[in-house]
This record gives structure tokens, C-alpha cells and sequence, in this order.
């Protein structure tokens, strides 16, 4: 039994949402046209607008009390003081330490100042030598194709970075392509190297642990490749490869050299990742001080979340609009609605970051809880699913809090021709009219037209969706950082208030042992499965004899 469960408090909050229940958010409009003023919140070049969602004034009070009842104040303080948050592993989680490269980060008597900034500067001199093209491979010829190899928080953040910052690129970066490639079935990889020469691509082994089979085995992929081209495998590993891990000695081991290792820490977590040497690929692109702009926007979330009341802290206030929607008012899925092609890889990156955080049915007790946890996260790019599932969120049966992600400034740049230019800003005009067309008509539905005549049951709009509307000035790699760490805390605050540790990730593993002794069966040895299993099995090998 939890606070969301049972007792006074989440009494109070059942009764409020029953009342909101009853009420269109149309009519929440009409009893308080005040209701933007009051509901929404704006920090430097960021807005939240949290008015169309199905809230009342009353709710927001219960839900800051549930903020005190669930203790957030204190589990902030400890996530900040480095204390082991991660329980089950025992461990601190301190991302926010690597986004103070300026600034002290004292945890337990110990500065981690000077050991971030140690590995940044570490990365600037790798970042410069590919820059200045100095860094060469086997043949003395420049590197010109850097491929990020890893898998999950190794690869979403830094791929959806870099997608988005490629307008800052540095002009040292013009002419150096940057690629990615995580799939176990080497599908990426393969279709990369069709393309790519050996004697000109650089391969990043990004991966925290170094023990990720999907990294590692695209990794002996890409250097058997380069092995077509020099037989000297030792040059190979010296001149082609760089690591970004926590564990120095499998770097070393793999056979990386030592400079050009790049090390982070146990205390940061993979999905977390990005802000440490694993965003190596996305300082290639906007340079060492766009990567530290990024890294700053994160700290003056970090800062804010820290220090802000509840009523004004941004990532407190999503947090609890994610638990009214998934607590109160049983809304089980989430839609990540960027409007912004740049931001194209956000929901993936945020469906790792969220449901790999707290998709989770322990409590810090180790009980089962009683109520639900996280949403399914999922979304696409605006514009592009207003033509794809924007059905479901109309008329579906399925209530979807939404969030709209639109940067406004676009298409400043003085490179477009005038004409282009003007072009580009006119789309950039019908873009932003259709975010808030969108969440105007899954907010009031019909009613959005002005008149309330009858429809047909097929042409109707029922409205009543919820959304938050998120505006960003403009998308820079400031502001990046900003939106990013403002996701982060959020998932902290949810788990904190469902009392769930969101750093562990236990669900992840049992797969990946039972895939070692099903790949021993595909080979030709081990049997004894269920049923279903060794049905599927006899049907792989009688494919593969036919292919033979
Ligand atoms: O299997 C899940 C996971 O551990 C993620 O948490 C992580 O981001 C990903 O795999 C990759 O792990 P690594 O960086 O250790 O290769």
C-alpha cells in the first residue's frame, strides 16, 4: 500500500479527479479563462503550458502536498549529495556532476570537478587531432567517417544529439561524416561499410560497461573489415578505434590504447550517459564549446530543479502531471509530439530514458506496488504523425497525454538565399500553426469550430485530450541541454512519488542470458525448451539448411 493508493491524501486526489472527470476541459476553460496565466510556467527560453491539461487548481495543491508526503524535497537533496539513490545497486547517481565542468561538484569531502573536466579535456585533444585532420589511419591518409558503435543509452543520446545540432556544426566538422550503428544483426553496420573505405573511418566503441554483446560484436565486425585492408591488427586497433567506457581495463584489454581511452564513471548511468565522453560523436559535430553549451543549459536545469518550489519547478510539475494522468485518471500512454524534424530521434531517446528508468513493478521495499507506474512512452515527429496515428488521438478510445515539443526560431541563418530563406520561414509558420491547431482541437474537439451542432457519430470530436505544450525559444545546444535534463529530473520526481528506483535495470537481463544458451540451440547444441520455443527452432534450421 502506497501514498497513491491509500489514506487521506490520495483519497482527496480520487475525489478531485473524479470532479475533473465529470468536466470537459472546454468547461475547465469557460470557469477559469484564467487558467494559462495561472497554469503555466516559463524559465530562460523555455515555456511550459500545462493548462489543457485536465487539472483543477485543487489538484495542483494535493499534488504539492504529495511532493512533501513522498518526501521529494530529501530525495532531491540526496541525489544531489551523492548518496546511493540507486539502491539495489548500491550507488550513487550523479550525471549532473558532468555538467558542472565549471564549477565545483563536492560528493562526500571529494571534488568530481577536476575528473570531468580531466576526460573532457581529454576529448578535446581527440576532438581537435580529427578536427585539424591529423588523425590518420593505417595508411597516413585523414579520417573522414567516424562510426558511433553502441547500443542503447550509448547510442539514442548521442544519435538524437547529434540530428539535432547538425545546423551548429563547426565548420572544422564541414567535410566529417558521423554515423551510427547499433542493431545486433549488423544490419547498420553492414550497409555502413558498403559504403565507408577502411583506410578513412574512424569506429567510437561507446559502451559503459564494455561487455555489451551487440557493441562488441558489430566491433570485431568492423575490425575484420579494416582487415581486408592492413593485416597489421594492432595498427588497426591503434589508429582506428577510440573507447568511451567505465571500465578502463576491457578497454585495454579489447586492445585500445591507452590515449585514446576515454573513461567516465559508475556513478553515471548509461541512459544518462550522453553528458559524459559518450558524447564524443556529438562534440565532433558542434565542437568542444557547443559541447559545453549543452553541458551548461543541463546545469542551469540542474540549478533550477535543485532550488525552484514546487509550484514553479518544471520537471516537479511534468512529474506531476505524469502521475495525475497515469494515477488518477488512468491514462496509461504518453506521446512524445516533437515538431521539429531536428528532433526526430527525441522520443526513442526519451522511451529509453523513461521506461528503462521506471517501468518497473518493485517498490524501494522490494514489495509489489499497487498502482500503476510509468506511461508507454512513444511519439514521431508532429507534422509527420498528424498523417499517421493522430487518428487514434482523436477519435481512438484511448485517453493519450500528450506532449508538444516546438521550438519557435527557425531559419535565421544568413546562408539561404533570401527567396529560401522566406520559403523556409513561411513553413516554419504553417509548422507551428499546426502544433497549435492540434492540441486546440484534441483539447476542445468539435467545439474548436466555434459552434455546437450535432455531428456525425464518425465526424466527431470529443476532445477532452490532454496535453502540455513545451516551447523552446530556439533549439540550440543550450537549449538542448535544458530540455533534456528537464526530462531527466521529471523521471527522478515520478520515481521518487511511485517509490521506485529508477537507476537499476533488472528487466533487461534475464533476455539477454537466455539468448546465450538459444544461440548455443541455433548452433546446433542444447534443447529442452518449451514447446513454442523448440517448434520456432526446428523451423529456424530447416531455413538455414534450405539457404545452405
Ligand atoms: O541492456 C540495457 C543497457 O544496459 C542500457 O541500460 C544501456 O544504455 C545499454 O544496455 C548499453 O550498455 P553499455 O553502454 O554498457 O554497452
Amino acid at each position: 500500500m502506497g501514498l497513491l493508493s491509500s489514506g487521506p491524501l490520495a483519497t482527496q486526489l480520487q475525489q478531485q479527479a473524479s470532479l475533473v472527470k465529470q468536466q470537459h476541459l472546454a468547461e475547465l476553460f469557460e470557469q477559469d479563462p484564467q487558467r494559462f496565466n495561472t497554469m503555466h510556467l516559463r524559465l530562460p527560453a523555455l515555456l511550459l503550458d500545462f493548462s489543457k491539461q485536465r487539472m483543477t487548481v485543487e489538484a495542483w495543491q494535493g499534488l504539492y502536498r504529495l511532493c512533501d508526503e513522498s518526501a521529494l524535497a530529501p530525495w532531491i537533496a540526496k541525489l544531489f549529495q551523492g548518496e546511493a539513490v540507486n539502491t539495489s545497486e548500491k550507488r550513487p547517481a550523479l550525471h549532473m556532476a558532468l555538467r558542472s565542468f565549471d564549477q565545483p561538484f563536492v560528493v562526500n569531502g571529494q571534488d568530481l570537478q577536476p575528473l570531468v573536466e580531466a576526460q573532457l579535456a581529454k576529448m578535446e585533444t581527440l576532438v581537435e587531432r580529427i578536427h585539424q585532420r591529423q588523425w590518420r589511419g593505417f595508411s597516413g591518409r585523414a579520417i573522414t567517417d567516424v562510426v558511433n558503435l553502441g547500443v542503447g543509452g550509448s547510442d539514442l543520446g548521442p544519435m538524437m544529439a547529434c540530428h539535432a545540432l547538425e545546423e551548429f556544426r563547426v565548420s572544422q566538422a564541414k567535410s566529417l561524416r558521423i554515423h551510427f550503428a547499433s542493431s545486433m544483426d549488423g544490419s547498420q553496420l553492414a550497409e555502413l561499410l558498403q559504403r565507408l573505405h577502411p583506410e578513412t573511418t574512424l569506429f567510437i566503441l561507446a559502451s559503459k560497461s564494455f561487455t555489451t554483446i551487440d557493441t562488441l560484436s558489430n566491433a570485431d565486425t568492423a575490425l575484420r573489415w579494416l582487415g581486408q585492408a592492413c593485416q597489421d591488427e594492432a595498427l588497426l586497433k591503434r589508429q582506428h578505434f577510440i573507447g568511451c567506457s567505465a571500465a578502463p581495463a576491457k578497454m585495454s584489454q579489447w586492445g585500445i590504447s591507452k590515449d585514446h581511452q576515454l573513461e567516465f564513471w559508475d556513478w553515471v548511468g548509461g541512459r544518462y550517459s550522453l553528458w559524459s565522453v559518450i558524447g564524443m560523436s556529438i562534440a565532433l559535430v558542434v565542437g568542444m564549446s557547443g559541447f559545453r553549451q549543452f553541458l551548461k543549459g543541463a546545469q542551469w536545469l540542474d540549478q533550477h530543479f535543485a532550488r525552484a518550489p514546487w509550484a514553479e519547478n518544471a520537471p516537479v510539475r511534468m512529474a506531476l502531471v505524469d502521475v495525475w494522468n497515469t494515477n488518477f485518471l488512468a491514462s496509461q500512454t504518453h506521446a512524445i509530439l516533437p515538431y521539429d524534424g531536428r528532433l526526430k530521434y527525441l522520443p526513442a531517446y526519451l522511451s529509453q530514458l523513461e521506461m528503462e528508468s521506471n517501468g518497473k513493478r518493485a517498490d524501494r521495499q522490494g514489495q509489489e506496488v499497487d498502482y500503476p507506474t510509468c506511461p508507454i512512452l512513444w511519439g514521431e515527429v508532429g507534422t509527420n504523425a498528424q498523417h499517421a496515428f493522430f487518428q487514434l488521438l482523436h477519435q481512438g478510445t484511448h485517453q493519450v497525454n500528450c506532449d508538444f515539443v516546438m521550438p519557435v526560431q527557425r531559419y535565421q541563418h544568413s546562408h539561404w538565399s533570401e527567396q529560401t530563406r522566406e520559403r523556409l520561414q513561411y513553413q516554419q509558420r504553417l509548422n507551428l500553426a499546426n502544433c497549435l491547431a492540434q492540441s486546440r482541437v484534441l483539447m476542445l474537439g468539435n467545439q474548436a469550430l466555434g459552434n455546437q451542432q450535432q455531428v456525425d457519430a464518425d465526424r466527431h470530436y470529443p476532445g477532452n485530450q490532454p496535453s502540455t505544450t513545451l516551447l523552446i525559444e530556439a533549439l540550440t545546444p543550450y537549449t538542448l541541454g535544458q530540455l533534456i535534463a528537464l526530462y531527466e529530473h521529471k523521471v527522478y520526481t515520478s520515481a521518487v512519488l511511485w517509490n521506485i528506483n529508477p537507476f537499476d535495470q533488472w528487466g533487461v537481463e534475464l533476455g539477454k542470458q537466455i539468448a546465450k544458451e538459444t544461440l548455443a540451440a541455433i548452433e546446433g547444441q542444447g534443447s529442452g525448451f518449451d514447446p513454442s520455443t523448440e517448434g520456432l527452432l526446428a523451423a529456424v534450421r530447416a531455413y538455414q539448411e534450405t539457404q545452405a
